[in-house]
């Protein structure tokens, strides 16, 4: 979508998402990592992609939108399909979007009815109170912040605790040094982001870039993860180095589509990542990193698991 379209929405959301208020956010997703993590019990193994990088942000994300209890589930499975298809279901896709607007249509009814404290109701009351809002965006809405809300930051907790386990130095370095966290989190982002892909872009006019040349009106796909791996702008780029200086990584994209979860993905991951190490402090991958298994995506980069002892 482009301005003014763009900018009339996107006005309506960026409220709820700026530091401020994420920040508010804080001690709540520290106590839902908290329960997560009291299931562990004192030592064990797990596949920490299912029973944490997971259930961390959806709860998160239906929290903050309203999403009562008895309607959660592991949201993966309707949007695993979007964004890693499986070609011998080709139908897939298609259904998991029926599905996913089948429950956002009973959701936002609901809601309708029963208004509460929560994003999804402030976003019912601007379309049913002006005409700043068609009822088809409402629904877009919901579905596109419910499913970012999660989608990216599963995959980044779960590649940032992949990036510590594999680089013990970089691990002890941290646990030493907790006041480095949000520098590290903008290096797990470079390092390994979720999103390999920006928004696609349309040029206005015909760009040359390089040796090559876009027609105007041409889809440009852009890759962040090639810009966040770029040696001349991130030296010696595929080490994970979380002192490094990863200021101007792309993994949040750039520019009008920002990402507009930004705060609450950084604040997230490092509530997810610190609260990990300072309750299981023997953390080990249980498996060689050779044998891990990762999403068949061109536009996500994310595990398919995560085996650990604890
Ligand atoms: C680690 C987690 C996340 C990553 C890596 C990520 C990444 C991105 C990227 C790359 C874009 C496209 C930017 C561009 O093309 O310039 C984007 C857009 C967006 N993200 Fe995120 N995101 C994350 C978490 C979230 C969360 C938690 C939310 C909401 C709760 C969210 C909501 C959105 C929305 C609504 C857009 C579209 C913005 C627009 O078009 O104006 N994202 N994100």
């Amino acid at each position: 979508m482009e301005a003014p379209d763009h900018t009339r929405i996107r006005r309506l959301v960026v409220r709820a998402f700026t530091s401020r208020r994420i920040e508010q956010l804080r001690t709540p997703v520290r106590e839902t990592a908290d329960r997560l993590l009291d299931a562990f019990g004192p030592h064990g193994s797990a596949d920490l992609m299912t029973a944490y990088a997971a259930p961390l942000p959806i709860t998160v994300i239906c929290d903050l939108l309203g999403i009562p209890g008895e309607h959660r589930r592991d949201f993966r499975a309707w949007t695993d399909v979007l964004v890693a298809p499986d070609p011998t279901r080709p139908g897939a896709a298609k259904e998991a979007v029926a599905a996913m607007l089948g429950f956002l249509t009973q959701l936002l009814a609901d809601k309708r009815k029963k208004p509460a404290d929560d994003l999804l109701s402030d976003l019912i009351a601007v379309r049913d109170e002006g005409d700043r809002l068609t009822e088809d965006e409402l629904m877009s809405l919901a579905f596109l912040i419910l499913f970012a809300g999660y989608e990216n930051t599963v995959q980044l907790i779960g590649n940032a605790i992949l990036g510590l386990l594999t680089h013990p130095d970089q691990l002890a370095a941290l646990r030493a040094n907790p006041e480095r966290f949000p520098n590290a989190v903008e290096e797990f982002a470079r390092h390994e982001g979720p999103a390999l892909l920006a928004i696609r872009r349309f040029p206005v006019e015909d760009v040359t870039i390089g040796a090559v040349t876009v027609p105007a009106g041409e889809t440009v796909l852009l890759s962040l993860a090639a810009a966040n791996r770029d040696p001349a702008r991130f030296p010696d780029p595929e080490r994970l180095d979380l002192g490094r200086d990863a200021s101007g990584h792309l993994a949040l994209g750039r520019g009008i589509h920002y990402c507009v979860g930004a705060p609450l993905a950084r604040l997230e991951t490092e509530i997810a990542v610190s609260a990990l190490l300072e309750r299981l402090p023997d953390l080990a991958l249980d498996t060689d990193p050779a044998e891990l298994r990762w999403r068949p995506s061109l536009r996500a980069r994310g595990l398919l698991a995560l085996p650990v002892t604890y």
